[in-house]
């Protein structure tokens, strides 16, 4: 191998693999999976999941996910405020495809279908909003029925 093609494989290498660690950073940051109890239909989870540190700072995350045995998909967790939350089942309503959140908004990535951070369709072709569970909360914990 030439001295000129060893130096651009690498330089490819290099970014390639920058690329990689970044993306899966963000991932593992964006895509958190809670600590749960569940007992009598009901999951429970600390408000204190939360929290997180980015960058030394104490920050909040919008959304945790939470998975369950009885239930084929996920449930997406949004904080809309310390005493609002929603609970969103991640089926699509299309064909049943699992929903990816990102931000305030979780995208299908079979057909792309959107919805916001309440389960209501923004872009089709899906055509009826997500099934949601009711979500209760006192000063310590979020309670989600299922
Ligand atoms: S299954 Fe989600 S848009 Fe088609």
């Amino acid at each position: 191998m030439h001295r000129k093609e060893f130096i651009k494989t690498c330089g490819f290498a290099c970014i390639g693999g920058t690329a990689l660690t970044t993306l899966l950073q963000s991932c593992a940051t964006t895509n958190y999976f809670a600590q749960t109890t569940i007992a009598n239909n009901q999951i429970s989870i600390k408000k204190a999941e939360f929290a997180t540190i980015i960058k030394d700072k104490p920050m909040q995350r919008k959304y945790v996910l939470v998975k369950t045995d009885k239930l084929g998909f996920p449930i997406c967790i949004y904080k809309i405020n310390d005493e609002s939350y929603t609970a969103l089942f991640l089926e699509c309503t299309h064909r049943g495809c699992e929903l990816q959140p990102g931000g305030d908004y979780l995208i299908c990535p079979c057909h792309g279908s959107e919805f916001t951070n309440k389960g209501i369709v923004q872009n089709p072709p899906a055509e009826e909003n997500l099934k949601t569970f009711k979500t209760t909360t006192d000063n310590e914990n979020i309670y989600i029925q299922l």
